[in-house]
């Protein structure tokens, strides 16, 4: 038997003859790429811990096209992989043998923007940068915001139902995503690129497709609906001795700043220790234990910098918290935003990154990094916690100096059996990919098969 974090085995899909180039370039032309070079950052995920063999590197431009593509892939029975930017952290977004990889990253026009609604309708392939700097000359932002937003494609979060840092204020894309058009393997063209706030004609199908990884379709278009920008933004860099004092902040903080609360996340000193080695950033207070990113967005600075003010007062006088700095420039603003977005990026210095991303009851959030550090002694290099503390969400990585199965075969199954034993999610936000997709039992019921399974099974392949 295959052992659970095994790759899946090639299925009997066809390969790749010179006909079938024949039909790519005549459809695509200029878009159907063969070149290994240009290849080769397509078959690599961005942790450089997924490699595949994919010979074929198609770039669509409309829909239309992603349809004849898949109709005439399904006809042949040739494997494909969608990718947006590339920026997935499970391996879900490069193809493991030979697959075609049907990038969106030329679909990516802007299409419509209401500035009444805030309702935005564009390309799958639009960068989350892009969109939201084509969004804040008109006053509006986007609703989701992470640090890689500067590759990452809307599609491609949506696909992954993807998180970050504004989900607390804002709510997931779930809610957020009006209507999607989307390709299905056949070819056909789903339309449900609606643009309504209310829509309860019949089910929501576009429900299905969002964190559906590519499993279900080719996401083309999307709408959304987006925030104002706020008029006023704070933040706000604490620290804390213990993680009962975070919980303690978090809780004083949802009372005191209420409606302005926009983000309220953490790392630990075992983060700050990888930014100031591998990225040189400094600590900007005092050392401790752990520290909070509280972002506060509203539209009247005074009255936001007074509830600020209040609250700190408070966290600091009830001993919550033991330093912090302020900041409402730009400038101040995203350097102490860095210290919790570069915390991935400084991983990938520190070694290979065991990444675990789930969702946890928010009382015990830090208890599975101690009982992993506990578990593991001095097989890994470190153990580092951070994350979403506002939405449940811990991202636990462990770094190694290289590859290393038997330190892998310690983490897991163990990650996993601590999440299901306190009924947690061994995905909150990333997806399965390929890295997760066999521990989907450890927090969904066994009929909650994975699409990829389902889709086998129809096909008469044995999936067991
Ligand atoms: P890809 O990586 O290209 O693809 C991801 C998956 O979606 C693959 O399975 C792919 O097949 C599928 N897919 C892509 N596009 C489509 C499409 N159009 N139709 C159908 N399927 C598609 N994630 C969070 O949730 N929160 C974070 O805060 C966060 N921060 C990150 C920070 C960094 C530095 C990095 C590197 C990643 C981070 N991620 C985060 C993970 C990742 O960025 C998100 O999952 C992102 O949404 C993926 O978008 P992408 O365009 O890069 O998709
Ligand atoms: C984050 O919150 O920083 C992202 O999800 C990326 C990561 O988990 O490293
Ligand atoms: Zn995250």
């Amino acid at each position: 038997e295959r052992s659970p974090g095994a790759a899946p085995e090639r299925l009997p899909f066809s390969r790749l003859s010179q006909e079938d180039l024949a039909f790519f370039r005549e459809t695509l032309p200029g878009g159907a790429i063969t070149d290994p070079d240009l290849l080769e950052a397509h078959n690599v995920d961005w942790l450089k811990s997924v490699r595949g063999h994919g010979e074929l590197l198609l770039r669509p431009q409309t829909t239309a096209q992603v349809s004849e593509i898949l109709r005439y892939c399904n006809d042949r029975n040739l494997a494909v992989n969608p990718q947006g930017g590339n920026t997935g952290l499970v391996g879900g977004s490069v193809p493991v043998y030979d697959e075609i990889i049907l990038s969106t990253a030329l679909l990516n026009n802007i299409l419509t923007f209401d500035p009444v609604s805030g309702i935005l309708t564009c390309q799958a392939g639009c960068v989350l940068e892009g969109l939201s700097g084509y969004l804040e000359e008109q006053d509006f932002i986007m609703p989701l915001d992470l640090g890689a937003k500067g590759s990452c494609h809307i599609g491609g979060n949506v696909a992954t139902n993807a998180g970050g840092l504004r989900l607390l204020r804002y709510g997931s894309l779930r809610g957020t995503v009006l209507g999607l058009e989307v390709v299905l393997a056949d070819g056909r063209v789903l339309d449900c690129l609606s643009t309504l706030r209310k829509d309860n004609t019949g089910y929501d199908l576009k429900q299905l497709f969002i964190g559906s990884e590519g499993t279900l379709g080719v996401i083309t278009a999307v709408s959304v609906l987006c925030p104002r920008k706020p008029s006023a933004v704070h933040v706000a860099f604490l620290g804390c001795q213990t993680f009962e004092q975070l919980l303690g902040t978090f809780k004083l903080c949802k009372g005191m700043l209420g409606e302005i609360l926009s983000a309220f996340e953490f790392l630990d000193a075992a983060c700050m220790g990888l930014l100031n080695t591998h990225l040189k950033l400094p600590n900007p207070i005092t050392d401790c234990p752990f520290y909070i990113v509280i972002e506060t967005s509203g539209s009247n600075s005074a009255h936001d910098e007074e509830k600020l003010h209040n609250f700190l007062e408070e966290a600091m006088t009830s001993s919550l918290v033991t330093d912090g700095t302020v900041a409402s420039d730009d400038t101040k603003v995203k350097a102490l935003w860095s210290m919790r977005e570069r915390v991935t990026e400084a991983l990938t210095h520190d070694g290979y990154t065991y990444k675990y991303d789930v969702s946890l009851p928010v009382e015990g959030l830090y208890q599975l990094v101690t009982a992993t550090r506990d578990h593991l002694g001095s097989r890994a290099k470190n153990v580092v916690g951070y994350g979403h503390v506002g939405d449940g969400n811990l991202h636990l990585n462990i770094t190694s100096p290289g590859p290393d199965p038997s330190l892998q075969g310690a983490i897991e199954p163990f990650v996993y059996g601590w999440t299901a034993g306190v009924r947690g999610s061994v995905s909150a936000e990333h997806g399965l990919g390929l890295k997760k997709r066999n521990y989907i039992y450890y927090s969904k019921p066994r009929p909650a098969r994975t699409s990829c399974e389902l889709y086998l099974e129809a096909v008469g392949v044995n999936v067991g």
